[in-house]
């Protein structure tokens, strides 16, 4: 099993879930609002003519646990739907996970996912 961590613009979240409604591919997520920066570390914004260093811009973090042979699958949707071209895309992280219970039955592992 794996964790796909997705740190996307906010406004492509319904995009994101749209595309994943038209699958069945993704059985669960969690997703949070974050602040991040990448290679450019924020921007400087203008505010009545003074530079304001804004070094954390907002992000949307989707969370899924998934097995290991439909990571290629969701990681592509994911690309497909929120991409842009445009600096501040986001990015995608994928780290293994050892175990997944379902708390009400007890399930583990492929059977709770
Ligand atoms: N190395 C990293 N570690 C943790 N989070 C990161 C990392 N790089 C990017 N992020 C997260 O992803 C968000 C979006 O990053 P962003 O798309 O700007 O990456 P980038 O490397 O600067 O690529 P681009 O040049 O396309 O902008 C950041 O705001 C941050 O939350
Ligand atoms: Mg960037």
């Amino acid at each position: 099993m794996k964790k796909i961590e997705a740190i996307i613009r906010t406004d492509k979240l319904e995009d994101l879930k749209q595309a994943f409604r038209e699958v069945d591919i993704v059985h669960g997520m969690t997703v949070s609002q974050v602040l991040g920066h990448g290679e450019q570390k924020g921007f400087t914004e203008y505010i009545r003519g003074q530079a304001i260093e804004t070094t954390l811009l907002a992000k949307i973090k989707v969370e899924i646990v998934c097995k290991d042979n439909d990571v290629d699958g969701i990681v592509d949707l994911i690309i497909k739907s929120v991409r842009t071209g445009d600096v501040g895309d986001g990015k995608i992280f994928v780290q293994p996970i050892d175990h997944v219970i379902r708390i009400r039955t007890g399930e583990k592992d492929g059977l709770a996912l």
